[in-house]
């Protein structure tokens, strides 16, 4: 939360009468409201780390969503206090439709509160059903198409709350190196049934990368457009991680080992630097906290693997990462697809 006494001093200088007066509403309003984060895949593994970490932490109101109800009540039963300062909100991003049934809860759960902080962190790897009821490719409508419209119907509260707090909202992606090798085929997302060799490892794995990257190219058209509006947007990759992430992926005798056994676990992770959900949340819990990052936009993450030190952007994204045009065509892509399935 912003110290009061703090921006009161900070605002309390030369600016014409008019400006100081404006601020000093703004810095009213703000204080006497709670800061929310809302974290898609908050329900598990990296994302339920962040928001136990928020809420153990700082005053934030945290919202998951997420389809698994039922563990996060399980959760809260098992009686962690920060779990129960934690609100679900039920929200299928398979189904474009549960994304915008969501609005009104959501709404209803962010009455009262500024919403500061969004974290687009839910993902499916190697996602079993090729498509989504939607029709579209599973990893590019979960991943991306419905995080997508998630933002564009919160965004005027992400826009509100920067306007009332002179400080920017901050919406952060949780990314993946595979990222960086993706590539845009919209006409495979959109008619994922067409493509040759379909249930191959090497195509869901393709599929996947994709997905990922459009998180980048999101990001980056997030920061160039919202930029003015006080909306900043930044990616993180977390590193390799012990969660059911990859329940799709490895066999279930290397998941068991993986993940069933925390020895063999611990082991493993040190020889392949497979970190543990709390660890990797630890950067993803920075960017959303530090004053150090504030104003910065449009950047990539990546977490130091030990967890010692805080995690630094990379200073040359891929060119295709950087592409303006094909970034404002993915969106304006994912706009219609939204707007087709109405
Ligand atoms: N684990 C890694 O090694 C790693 C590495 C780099 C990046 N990442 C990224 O980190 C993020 C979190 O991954 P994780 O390792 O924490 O995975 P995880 O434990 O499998 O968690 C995935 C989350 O996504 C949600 N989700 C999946 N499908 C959904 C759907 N159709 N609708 C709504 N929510 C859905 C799940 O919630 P429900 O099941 O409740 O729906 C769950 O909370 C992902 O974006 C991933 O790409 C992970």
């Amino acid at each position: 939360m912003l110290d009061c006494a703090f921006a009161a001093f900070l605002f309390h200088s030369s600016p014409p009468r008019s400006l100081v007066a404006r601020r000093h509403a703004a810095m009213d309003a703000r204080c006497s409201l709670k800061e929310a984060v809302v974290i898609t895949g908050g329900t598990s593994g990296i994302g339920r780390a962040i928001a136990q970490s928020l809420a153990a932490s700082t005053d934030f109101k945290v919202i998951v969503t997420g389809r698994q109800q039922q563990q996060q009540q399980q959760q809260q039963q098992q009686g962690q206090e920060e779990e129960s300062r934690v609100t679900f909100v039920p929200l299928d991003l398979s189904d474009l439709n549960s994304v915008r049934q969501s609005q009104e809860l959501l709404l209803q759960e962010l009455e009262g509160c500024l919403l500061t902080r969004l974290v687009l962190c839910a993902g499916v790897f190697f996602a079993p059903q090729l498509k989504t009821k939607d029709g579209f490719e599973s990893h590019f409508q979960v991943n991306h198409l419905s995080q997508q419209l998630l933002f564009s119907m919160l965004e005027p509260e992400l826009r509100k709350s920067a306007a009332m707090g002179g400080a920017d909202s901050r919406v952060l992606f949780l990314a993946c190196g595979s990222s960086l090798f993706g590539q845009v085929d919209m006409a495979d997302w959109a008619k994922p049934e067409e493509a040759v060799g379909v249930r191959g490892v090497s195509e869901r794995l393709r599929r996947s990368c994709s997905s990922k990257l459009c998180n980048l190219l999101g990001m980056r058209q997030i920061a160039r457009q919202y930029r003015e509006q006080g909306i900043v947007a930044n990616a993180i990759d977390p590193g390799l991680t012990s969660t059911r992430h990859y329940q799709h992926f490895l066999p279930p005798l290397l998941q068991r080992l993986l993940l069933g056994n925390a020895r063999v676990a611990a082991i493993l992770g040190r020889i392949f630097q497979v970190r543990s959900a709390e660890r990797a949340a630890a950067g993803a819990v920075w960017l959303l906290t530090t004053e150090e990052v504030e104003g910065i936009t449009g950047e990539y993450f990546v977490q130091d693997p030990l967890g010692m030190r805080n995690p630094r952007y990379l200073t040359q994204l891929p060119e295709h990462v950087q592409d303006e045009e094909m970034a404002a065509e993915l969106w304006r892509f994912c706009e219609r697809c939204v707007e087709e399935r109405r």
